[in-house]
């Protein structure tokens, strides 16, 4: 039910660990196998090893923000993938942004020979990816993936070069930034980078990386992994419904343990079980169809089911239009005053408010 095909594999479930301080050494990696999981990103390779100045992962309201570029370095990670047994399919994720296409190239060459049957590409500057995958894909007989940074200008252009160039699949996206959250005690930025700066991910980002796996997977047919936001069933179902085959996590595993991925393979399935549906697929871009038939309508307005209703008050305080009349204990709407913006039925608790 829910099981995906990806890239030749057969992965358990569309969930994915990518790229993080999770997945960044041989031991993490077997910890991260012992979940429910169905694919399992490296944390980016550099040449060398590297360590991030601290602090560089703090909890920002309900997300996070880091500064994390810290790698154990190519030669372990070599020996990592020479020794590694996992029933988990594992891409090596090369950190593409510290080196020449040619460099990165020839380290996705040495992970190829010591094991490494996917690799994945991550930049910030998409024109890099583009020449990194045309040297690349005569060299390498593995799959070739590419993990984009927050990006939507140009996006069909770069992905006709990307496709041309050979990619196999694409994954979407880096976490924002750069960013910047400042200690108001002592005016100083809370991250430990050098300018302070860091990489927004986690919950806030989830709305940004819908509308980007949206517009991706309207331009191209290859298999798209959604990371960015995703933080429980519902979100990961959106992925999917935005065109999203694979749904990446770090964030919020980071948070609340591994074990999420558990939680929303079960409530994942719950989900389909209780809607009849027999497999995830089925799902998949199903925002595409639905936009395709919709009729927008600027005439519709609030109706309160007063049944419903319990009285908190929440509707007629965000009523910017002043349409929310309350008479007793009695909310109703006033049709002429209500513009049908949306924002009461957002706020209601008990779902009390519809449109017609
Ligand atoms: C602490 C931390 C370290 C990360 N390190 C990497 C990395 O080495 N390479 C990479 O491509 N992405 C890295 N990412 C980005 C994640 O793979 C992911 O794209 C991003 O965090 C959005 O997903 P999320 O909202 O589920 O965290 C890192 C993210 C975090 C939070």
């Amino acid at each position: 039910m829910l099981s995906v095909d990806f890239l030749g594999f057969k992965l358990r479930n569309p969930l994915m660990l990518t790229e993080g301080p999770l997945s960044g050494t041989k031991e993490l990696l077997e910890r991260a196998a012992n979940f429910r999981i169905g694919l399992i990103f490296t944390k980016g390779i550099r040449p060398k090893p590297a360590h991030s100045p601290v602090p560089y992962i703090r909890k920002y309201e309900r997300s996070l923000i880091n500064a994390d570029w810290s790698c154990i370095g190519l030669d372990e990670w070599l020996d990592t993938i020479e020794n590694l047994r996992l029933e988990i399919p594992v891409v090596t994720s090369i950190a593409k942004n510290y080196v020449t296409p040619d460099v990165a190239v020839e380290m996705a060459e040495k992970l190829v020979k010591a094991g490494s049957k996917i690799v994945s590409f991550v930049d910030y500057n998409p024109s890099e990816l583009v020449k990194t995958v045309s040297i690349a894909r005569p060299r390498l007989k593995v799959p070739i993936m590419v993990k984009l940074p927050p990006f939507l200008g140009e996006l069909e252009k770069l992905l006709k070069a990307l496709v041309k160039a050979g990619v196999d699949a694409i994954a979407a996206m880096d976490s924002i930034g750069p960013v910047l959250s400042i200690d108001i005690e002592t005016g100083e930025p809370v991250m430990g980078s050098e300018d302070g700066s860091g990489y927004l991910s986690g919950r806030y980002i989830l709305p940004v990386t819908l509308k980007y796996i949206y517009e991706i997977s309207r331009f191209t047919n290859l298999p798209v992994v959604g990371v960015g936001g995703v933080t429980d069933y519902k979100s990961a179902l959106q992925m999917i419904m935005a065109g999203a085959t694979g749904v990446g996590m770090v964030s919020e595993p980071l948070l609340k343990g591994l074990k999420v991925f558990d939680k929303v393979e079960k409530d994942m399935e719950e989900y389909l079980v209780a809607r009849g549906i027999d497999d995830i697929g089925k799902l998949k871009g199903l925002t595409h169809r639905r936009v395709a038939a919709r009729e927008v309508s600027v005439s519709l307005k609030a109706f309160i089911d007063i049944e419903l209703c319990n009285g908190c008050d929440f509707c007629r305080r965000v009523c910017y239009s002043l349409a929310i009349e309350k008479t007793g204990s009695v909310y109703t709407v006033k049709s002429d005053l209500c513009v049908g913006c949306g924002l009461c039925e957002s706020v209601c608790p008990v779902d009390a408010i519809s449109f017609r």
